[in-house]
């Protein structure tokens, strides 16, 4: 590590009450460096959701994903293998596979045509006799542990220190009699950020701080005064009891008692109303820019109302998105201004924002 890069770490106290701490500082959010670091700290070291188990379900059936720069594909082999490898091919390190999704029988290199099987050995080489010290059986592609729960594909680079179950526990455990499992994917929506991909979970960790100045409107639907946030384990639920809003669309499509925010550490987002789940997975692409896709869930997907419901519901979600990625794109502009450094949180809102930068620092220090 630099002694550059040293400095930036120790410059944030995480042993602080809320009440005295200070938000992580501003170059954490644009510096190359803690980049660097956080992909090899956090996202290398962390179980990173990657496709829905539907995608790769029967023989070749494949997915490909960029987790912070680490191109992976994932598939199922031809004995129903379900696994996780490194799609950087061991030639010159072309992505072998390069369509997001689909069908196939062998990876094939489009760069100069070496050839793996579905388990990612190494078969065709063209043109390479002569080659010495050359092993093809050393040659294949490596892989990641892999795992499945409920709808979802994730994966984990390097060696796993909790098996996935033991990583979503709290989630799990607590979303048990919600039957997500049960739930039928609806539909995906993508967006590009320029922002570093904390200011996209800050703003989503601010326990509701945001709500009525950037979302009028969903803020009808939620009863502001008793949203509350739990820290449970490594991860973090926004509970927010629900009430009637006077706008019929979004009380239409967010409903139920309570709506559910659930953060995964570090980068994904779990939104649970009555009947429809979405995720939001954050993914850098650099230091001040990320992507994040939304998935949509819902209970019952068939027939004209259902599809109604399901349009409208992504469409208020939509809107949400288009508010927080205003805010978003301001914040890291300011992040970047001479003028300001760190921050303070409010006691009351934003324990959920620190709990973040607290399991930020400790993965960044000591994994
Ligand atoms: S980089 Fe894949 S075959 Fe050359
Ligand atoms: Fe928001």
């Amino acid at each position: 590590m630099t002694s550059h890069l040293q400095r930036v770490l120790d410059s944030f106290n995480a042993d602080l009450p809320l009440e005295r701490a200070r938000t992580i500082p501003s170059a954490w959010y644009f510096d190359p460096e803690v980049y660097a670091l956080e992909r090899r700290r956090i996202f290398a070291n962390t179980w990173q959701l990657a496709c829905r188990a539907e995608q790769v379900a029967g023989p070749g059936q494949f997915v490909t994903i960029d987790i912070a720069g680490e191109p992976i594909l994932v598939l199922r082999d031809d004995q129903g293998t379900l696994r996780a490898l490194h799609n950087v091919c061991r030639h010159r390190a072309a992505q072998v596979i390069n369509e997001p999704e689909g069908k196939l029988t062998k990876l094939r290199c489009r760069y100069h045509g070496w050839t793996y099987d579905l388990t990612g050995r190494l078969r065709g080489t063209p043109e390479f006799e002569g080659v010495q010290e050359f092993h093809k059986e050393e040659q294949g592609l490596p892989a990641l542990a892999v795992d499945t729960w409920g709808p979802f594909v994730f994966v984990r680079q390097g060696t796993p220190r909790e098996s996935l179950g033991e990583y979503l526990a709290p989630f799990i455990e607590r979303t048990r009699s919600m039957a997500l499992e049960k739930l039928h994917f609806a539909g995906r929506k993508e967006y590009v950020i320029d922002c570093n991909w904390k200011v996209f979970v800050d703003n989503y960790q601010d326990g509701g701080y945001h709500v009525n100045t950037v979302h009028p409107g969903l803020a009808g639907a939620l009863d502001y005064s008793q949203y509350r946030t739990e820290i449970v384990g490594i991860h973090s639920v926004q509970i927010a009891p629900m009430k009637t809003s006077s706008d019929p669309t979004i009380g239409k499509v967010r409903s139920g008692s309570h709506a559910y925010y659930w953060w995964i550490f570090p980068n994904l987002m779990v939104n649970l109303y009555q009947g429809m789940m979405d995720t939001n997975l954050v993914l850098p692409v650099g230091p001040d820019r990320c992507k994040v896709f939304f998935d949509f869930y819902f209970a019952d997907v068939d027939g004209e109302s259902n599809r109604k419901f399901i349009a409208d519901s992504i469409a208020v979600a939509h809107q949400v998105q288009m508010e927080d990625q205003g805010v978003c794109e301001e914040v890291q502009r300011g992040l970047k201004s001479h003028s300001y450094d760190s921050g303070r949180f409010s006691v009351k809102r934003e324990a959920g924002g620190y709990h973040f930068h607290r399991m930020l620092a400790r993965w960044l220090r000591e994994r």
